[in-house]
C-alpha cells in the first residue's frame, strides 16, 4: 500500500479517536492522537496545560505538535483535538500535506448526550451547566464548522456505530 495520512476532525465527542483507531486497525497503520501527541510531549494533561498555562499556550503547542506529527515519514490515522482546525492555518497545512482530511460531522442532540457525561476531563465545557450545554454547543459548532467543512470529506453521522463511520471513510479514500 502507498503512504497514506488520514486526519479526522470535528467537535468533541464526535467520535474521533475511536472512529480513528478502527480506521487505523484495519488499514495496519499507525494511530495518533494530537491530544495524547502534546499530553506526551509536554509531560501534562490537556487539562493541566489549559489551567497553569492558559489557552493561548495550548493553541500554540497544537500547531506546533501538528507539524511536528507531519515530519513523520510513514502512513498514520490522526484524530485532532475539536479545536485544532479553528487556529492559525492548519486545515490549510492539513490538505496541503493530505487529500485525505475527514470532518465527522455528528448533530447537536447526539453529541450533547455524549458530552453530558464526559464534561468534567473537557476544559473547553467543564465550567458549564448541564442545562447550557445544548445551547453552547450549538453555538460553538455552527461558529467552527467553517473551518471543519475545509475537509475534503465530510461524513455525517445519523448515529451510526463508530464502525460504521470507519467504514464510510475507508470507502472514500484517495
Ligand atoms: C478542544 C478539544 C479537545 C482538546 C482541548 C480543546 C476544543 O479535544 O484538544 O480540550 O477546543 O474543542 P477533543 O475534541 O478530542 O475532546
Amino acid at each position: 500500500m502507498k503512504e497514506v495520512k488520514i486526519v479526522l476532525v470535528g467537535y468533541m465527542g464526535s467520535g474521533k479517536t475511536t472512529v480513528g483507531r478502527i480506521v487505523a486497525n484495519h488499514l495496519n497503520v499507525k494511530f495518533l492522537d494530537l491530544d495524547a501527541f502534546i499530553e506526551e510531549g509536554e509531560k501534562m494533561s490537556i487539562a493541566s496545560i489549559f489551567k497553569e498555562k492558559g489557552e493561548v499556550y495550548f493553541r500554540k503547542k497544537e500547531i506546533e505538535y501538528l507539524n511536528k506529527v507531519f515530519l513523520k515519514d510513514e502512513s498514520f490515522v490522526l484524530s485532532l483535538g475539536g479545536g485544532t482546525p479553528c487556529f492559525g492555518n492548519n486545515m490549510e497545512f492539513i490538505n496541503s500535506k493530505t487529500l485525505n482530511s475527514f470532518y465527522l460531522n455528528v448533530g447537536i442532540n447526539e453529541l450533547e448526550e455524549r458530552l453530558v457525561k464526559e464534561k468534567e476531563h473537557r476544559p473547553m465545557i467543564s465550567h458549564l451547566e448541564d442545562d447550557k450545554l445544548t445551547e453552547f454547543i450549538g453555538m460553538h459548532l455552527f461558529e467552527r464548522s467553517f473551518f471543519y467543512n475545509k475537509a475534503h470529506h465530510k461524513i455525517k453521522s445519523n448515529r451510526n456505530t463508530p464502525t460504521e463511520i470507519a467504514e464510510m471513510i475507508v470507502n472514500k479514500l484517495v
